[in-house]
């Protein structure tokens, strides 16, 4: 497994791994070279999703959540989807594995489900290349696992649902479309994520946004976008905006206050009002008020946050009919 400094968007090894020989996907691990008919395909599936249209057709199928970090989103919305399609779901986590205390593997541990019947897993680490490694032993069994975020590589299942809800608002072609990611882009696994499913939908006009230490000029490459260290300058005409979480230790390590991120780098009422009228404002969560984001802002009418979280259940299921056992 690597850590973030080896972190990068194209991670290729997660992007074979995932496809199969026909081109369709057995598992969900990254936005790497995702085809655009298939998300073209997943995204029309997504909407019957939401319209409801979909039967428990995963009665009698066993999900498995393996989450080794917290979330609320992610895990809730895949134990809620599955259960509502009908599945039985477990939730592991920090505090009922064994790897924890125990010293298995992660690669064990997922073996040990896929024996007791798994048909599906979602994945929630720290280390990047940890869902290669349980894709790899989910292969023994034939089971699908779901990225469910990883490290600072990968979060496909945000960048899907960030996707979707850009689609909803602007429609299938997104070429026209400019975007500022602004925040912790280093650390970041839904910029990563973002990122390559926007390219794939077309979206040309990519910027990062933050200060030096949480978005270096080296991300330019990277990324193959332009760097900003001043939030004016980079969200001038733009028509989205994605902020990203701050994690405060973070802001202390180089030498921030929370009060000189939010002055520099926060979405106050005064800068959304420099914004075109209707630009979009998203945020994946969890938000820090008064750090990324204003209140007013937050739950302002150009705020889309919780319209991503209710998106995200649509793509939840969506993906979990096509990578366990139900697809269509
Ligand atoms: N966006 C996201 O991954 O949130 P959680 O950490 O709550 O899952």
């Amino acid at each position: 497994m690597t850590d973030s400094k080896e972190s990068s968007l194209k991670d290729n090894s997660a992007a074979s791994l995932q496809t199969a020989a026909d081109g369709n996907l057995r598992h969900l691990l990254t936005l790497q070279n995702i085809p655009l008919t298939w998300l073209s395909k997943f995204f029309t599936h997504a909407d019957e999703c939401a319209a409801g249209n979909i039967e428990r057709s995963l009665a009698g199928k066993l999900f498995v959540n393996i989450f080794f970090e917290s979330s609320t989103r992610t895990r809730t919305a895949f134990e809620a989807a599955a259960k509502q399609l009908g599945a039985d779901v477990v939730n592991l986590d920090q505090i009922t594995m064994a790897g924890e205390s125990k010293g298995e593997s992660l690669e064990d541990t997922v073996r040990t489900v896929a024996a007791m019947g798994a048909t599906g897993i979602a994945l929630r680490h720290s280390q990047s290349g940890a869902a290669v490694l349980a894709a790899q032993a989910a292969d023994e069994f034939g089971i699908a696992v779901i990225n469910g975020g990883t490290g600072c590589e990968s979060h496909p299942t945000q960048g899907l649902t960030d996707a979707y809800t850009l689609r909803e608002i602007f429609g299938e072609d997104l070429s026209a479309v400019s975007v500022a990611i602004v925040g912790d882009v280093l650390h970041s696994r839904v910029a990563r994520s973002n990122t390559q499913i926007l390219r794939a939908m077309g979206v040309k006009n990519i910027r990062l946004i933050g200060p030096p230490g949480l978005c270096p000029p080296a991300l330019k490459e990277e990324f193959d976008a332009p760097v900003f260290d001043d939030l004016d300058e980079g969200l001038a005409e733009v028509d989205v905006v994605i902020l990203l979480r701050v994690q405060r230790e973070r802001i202390d390590s180089y030498h921030l206050t929370i009060e000189d991120y939010f002055a520099n780098y926060g979405l106050s009422e005064t800068r959304l009002a420099k914004l075109k009228a209707e630009a979009v404002i998203m945020h994946p969560g969890p938000i820090n008020r008064g750090i990324e984001i204003s209140n007013a802002v937050a739950d302002g009418k150009q705020s889309k946050i919780l319209r991503q979280v209710t998106n995200g259940m649509a793509i939840r299921k969506a993906a979990l009919l096509y990578f366990c056992g139900g697809k269509s």
